[in-house]
């Protein structure tokens, strides 16, 4: 499977280069070991306007395959990245969330506390991730199955759903 990425790691201390990118490192080393061409990386503070704005960027004049957010969907008053999230997507996809929180709650009932959502903008896939570099492994754990047949669909190739 060959496809393009981006990792945003949205953290109000990160962007202000209070802690280092531990959760996108993560997660870029992820992408790549299942085939992404390149992954794309941005931090932004926990601020609806500069999510949706990135969101948009990736998903417009860099239309990439897939952005994976980490952060910023919990309960706590700046957690807004499940609403910038909706303010791009054009279509739900929510069972990548589902999935992510339903094995999660397996892992640890905290997992009720994220709000993440999953959709597609054009034909780009956004999944929302927890902010923890151990979320950011379990959450792709439950994805990573699924991930090359929806990247095929959502290009537009006609692939084969017996499975
Ligand atoms: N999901 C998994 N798989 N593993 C975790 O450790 N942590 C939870 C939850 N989801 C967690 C998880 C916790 S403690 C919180 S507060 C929420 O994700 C939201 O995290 P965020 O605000 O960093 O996005």
């Amino acid at each position: 499977m060959s496809f393009s990425a981006a990792v945003i790691t949205v953290s109000d201390r990160g962007a202000d280069g209070e802690r280092k990118d531990e959760s996108g490192d993560i997660l870029e080393r992820l992408l790549m070991e299942l085939g992404a061409v390149s992954v794309m990386r941005a931090m932004v503070p926990d601020e609806r306007d500069h999510i949706t704005a990135v969101l948009r960027e990736c998903c417009g004049q860099e239309r990439v395959d897939l952005v994976i957010t980490t952060g910023g969907t919990g309960v706590a008053p700046r957690d807004v990245t499940p609403e910038a999230t909706l303010d791009v997507i054009d279509r739900e996809a929510p069972g990548f969330a589902e999935a992510i929180r339903a094995e999660s709650m397996k892992i640890t009932p905290r997992a009720m506390l994220s709000r993440s959502v999953s959709g597609i903008s054009g034909n780009t896939l956004i999944i929302n991730f927890p902010g923890s570099p151990k979320a950011c492994e379990e959450s792709f754990a439950v994805i990573r199955p699924v991930l090359g047949h929806a990247l095929e669909l959502l290009g537009g190739a006609g692939g084969e759903c017996a499975r």
